[in-house]
């Protein structure tokens, strides 16, 4: 992923940027918290909670209704951090960014919309992955129970890659939509999303990138991925909770039906007819999360003070020492063994449930994921009921890494 060292200019000061970060100096159980579950949320630094402690104390009022100061204040700094994230993803028009609840809403919207729009017809296919995430294969089914869409599953491999082959052979007159992950939130995998969306644009076939996981480890340019939508939340790329982005290009925004109805998405109302507003606007139906888009803007301009490279490479160096000692450990096996891999790694260690695993080394205070991760398919691919999860971000250092460590060995003594 990363070409040449040399292309780094300084070296992260890893210690300067948890200072951002208020909670990684906290304490859980006596013990100072080492957070490894940056795939599920990712912390926050001060400056987003005090976007959102600014915004409510100085500057609440409601968006796009007002004509007084505090009304036209929140819409200039709503529609600014609209302008932010456009620039964060290099959209065309910031009239391509719809703030949504997160990745979730924006895929059902674009299932619910694109239903609507009657571009599916019974029997038409959408090409996923076997190892999307729920909210990547149950809005689609929601839609096929109205619909009768067929959902096309890409397989992997057991390193937990999807072969572009397969991919490109299952596409057919029938595919309408290939909705694909970018980043695996359970096997770390980096799919070639260029490629895959390069072999669907050559069968007319428009492409949904969920980048719900990509976004906070990698730069996203979606013009040069030639993404038609591109999702992601707030929270996972140090945002607030409940604000999220559907990026479509414009001329499928503009064609496709809203997906909810209410104030601020209209231009006319009548008993008989309604006219709807343009985009964005036709999107974004009642009082928005306000705070939330502030505060998701106030995220972008903290990322944007870094060397994407350099926080990627500090990230990969940490995927590297973190699988080099896990795999030290006897009887684990570390499930995404991917080539191209983000800073995620998901375990099983035998003999022991993920879920003691997790509530054991918790007690000294170190934060994993245990479950399935919302990606049931992939247990089922690779046999297990659940495993454990450590996610890394760039404020994680070697040294949490061999607290995880020396926790799971206690986990290991524990159980034999
Ligand atoms: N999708 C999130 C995760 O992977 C919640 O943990």
């Amino acid at each position: 992923m990363i070409n040449t060292i040399s292309d780094i200019k300084k070296k992260l000061d890893v210690h300067k940027v948890r200072n951002d970060f208020p909670i990684l100096s906290r304490s859980i159980n006596g013990k100072p918290l080492v957070y490894l579950d940056n795939a599920a949320t990712t912390q926050k630094p001060q400056t987003v909670i005090d976007s959102l402690n600014h915004y409510y104390t100085f500057d609440n009022a409601n968006i796009h209704r007002g004509l007084y100061f505090l009304s036209e204040l929140a819409t200039d700094q709503y529609e600014n951090a609209r302008l932010k994230v456009k620039e964060f993803i290099n959209a065309i028009s910031a009239s391509e960014i719809i703030f949504v609840r997160g990745a979730t809403e924006a895929i059902n919207l674009v299932a619910s919309s694109f239903c609507r729009a009657k571009i599916f017809c019974n029997g038409d296919e959408v090409i996923i992955t076997h190892m999307e995430h729920h909210a990547n294969i149950v809005p689609w089914q929601l839609m096929g129970d109205r619909k009768q869409i067929n959902l096309k599953v890409i397989p992997i491999n057991d390193s937990g890659e999807i072969d572009l082959n397969n991919f490109a052979n299952a596409i057919t007159e029938k595919t309408k939509l290939v909705s694909v992950v970018h980043i695996s939130n359970t096997l770390g995998t980096i799919n070639p999303v260029k490629k895959i969306i390069e072999i669907a644009h050559s069968k007319n076939v428009p492409v949904l990138i969920d980048g719900a996981q990509a976004i906070p480890h990698m730069k996203v340019d979606v013009q040069e991925l030639n993404a038609d939508f591109y999702v992601f939340s707030g929270h996972k790329v140090f945002g607030p909770t409940g604000i999220g982005v559907l990026y479509g290009k414009a001329e499928y925004l503009e064609m496709m039906p809203p997906y909810q109805g209410g104030g601020s998405m209209i231009r006319t109302v009548d008993f008989e007819k309604t006219t709807y507003d343009d985009i964005p606007g036709k999107f974004e139906a009642g009082t928005p999360n306000i705070a939330g888009g502030i505060g998701l803007g106030a995220a972008i301009d903290y990322i944007n003070q870094f060397d994407r490279l350099e926080l990627s490479l500090y990230e990969e160096e940490l995927l590297k020492y973190a699988t080099n000692e896990l795999q030290k450990i006897d009887g684990l096996k570390i499930i995404g063994t991917a080539k191209e891999k983000a800073s995620v790694i998901s375990f099983v260690i035998d003999g022991i449930h993920p879920y003691d695993i997790g509530t054991i080394i918790d007690t000294d205070g170190i934060a994993i994921r245990t479950g399935h991760h919302c990606t049931q398919p992939i247990m089922k691919r690779y046999n297990v009921l659940a495993t454990a999860r450590a996610s890394f971000s760039f404020y994680n250092t070697k040294d949490e890494i061999d607290k995880l460590i020396h926790g799971l060995l206690k986990v290991k003594k524990m159980f034999s």
